[in-house]
């Protein structure tokens, strides 16, 4: 069979790799502990669950449902998104509901780019923000994020070649893959610059609410001026530990919105309409389940970086996400760092690497297991690996 070059260019899937490799040494009996994939352990809020069984055994959930989204659903993202980041969004025309971020974040490349046209992708990044434009026959290039500039992207850095080409730019905060957050004007000088240049912004809010010691993320539409050049991608995969229900919505720009739907209406046939129900209620219900599970990350992440630390490793706590972004130690790759810590201590962590060329150095730690298996993870990095 011959596929397409443009499936024949795919890299790898990072986390299929990385789930083989586990499943490998599982077999082979060893106790492996993962803090590779971003998947939240604790369960979904027991209303949500609630919502969605009712839902479900309503008849009237189980056709088709309209990809353009429930009323209710659009309705609700609207009322989250006033009374959370303080925007009005037109829940008839600025919200269709996605099958998570990542569905948003791949297919919105198929409504901005032609072949040749280019992505600008923060790097290092999600993986989509670079498989995406390949899929829409177009590339994307990096967007350097660096320590020393709270990893936000040098915007005036960019060479006119690429400008002339891009027509997006994929940004996310609170980010993953280094935690970072925004507490300055970069929204506000990326809007000039969106405006300037004629650039599509999709910011990826899939860490919204998944914050700590008190810093409470904007969203990029609360910047003046940012619904005219761009759209969010939201979730509520983190926030509501729902990652395999894929709930999300992409809100913003009108026009933009527009598109994006009667590009889907030819790609999948909406969200199960139980689900929408379900995601209606973890939106509009309590978001006390939201704080918990933040101090629930919180306190492992404050364990993880002291055990880190007392292991001579320098880590920075970061104010968002479900990781650590943690250099690797002097005479390691983040490759060989990754490798030595599974084949030693069979624990996994993700290499900077494979979020972009920028990620070389350093390593991905995620949060998503119980302290117990945190405070072992780094004993036994301590006994096995040298540092
Ligand atoms: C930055 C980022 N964007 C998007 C996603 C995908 O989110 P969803 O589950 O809503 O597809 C993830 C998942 O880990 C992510 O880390």
């Amino acid at each position: 069979m011959r596929f397409s070059r443009r499936v024949q260019g795919l890299p790898p899937y990072l986390f299929a790799g990385i789930e083989r490799k586990i499943a490998e040494r599982t077999a082979a009996g060893r106790d492996v502990i993962s803090l590779g994939i971003g998947d939240p352990d604790l369960p979904t809020p027991a209303r949500v669950v609630g919502a969605l069984a009712q839902a479900a055994a309503d008849p009237t959930t189980h056709q088709y449902p309209s990809n353009q989204g429930e009323p209710a659903f659009r309705e609700a993202v609207a009322s989250f998104y006033d009374s959370r980041f303080g925007v009005a969004l037109d829940a008839a025309t600025e919200i269709v509901p996605l099958l998570g971020a990542k569905e948003g974040i791949a297919h919105v490349c198929l409504a901005l780019l032609d072949p040749g046209d280019v992505a600008l992708a923060a790097d290092p990044g999600y993986p989509v923000y670079v498989t995406g434009p390949m899929l829409a026959d177009g590339a994307a290039v990096p967007l350097p994020l660096r320590a020393a500039r709270g990893f936000q992207p040098d915007l005036e850095a960019i060479s006119g070649a690429d400008l002339k080409r891009a027509r997006m730019i994929f940004v996310s905060y609170p980010n993953n893959p280094t935690g970072a957050v925004i507490e300055d004007d970069f929204f506000a000088r990326l809007v000039a610059f969106a405006r300037a240049h004629d650039l599509v912004v999709v910011h990826d809010n899939a860490y919204a609410d998944i914050t700590y010691d008190g810093y409470v993320a904007p969203s990029f539409l609360q910047t003046p001026g940012a619904r005219e050049v761009g759209v969010e991608m939201f979730s509520l995969s983190k926030s509501y530990n729902m990652t395999g229900w894929r709930s999300g919505a992409v809100v913003g720009s009108a026009d933009l919105v527009d598109a994006f739907w009667r590009l889907k209406t030819n790609m999948d046939s909406g969200m199960f309409a139980a689900v929408q129900r379900a995601s209606v209620a973890a939106l509009t219900g309590s978001q006390q389940c939201v704080a918990d599970m933040c101090a629930v990350y919180q306190r492992r992440r404050d364990l993880l970086v002291e055990a880190l630390r007392a292991i001579g490793m320098r880590v920075t706590p970061p104010k968002g996400t479900i990781y650590l972004w943690v250099p690797v130690p002097d005479g390691y790759t983040s490759a060989s760092f990754t490798e030595q810590v599974l084949e030693q201590a069979d624990v996994v962590v993700t290499p900077g690497a494979a979020y972009g060329a920028c990620g070389e150095g350093y390593v991905r730690l995620s949060l998503t297991v119980p302290d117990d298996r945190l405070q072992e993870a780094v004993r036994r990095i301590e006994e096995r690996v040298r540092l």
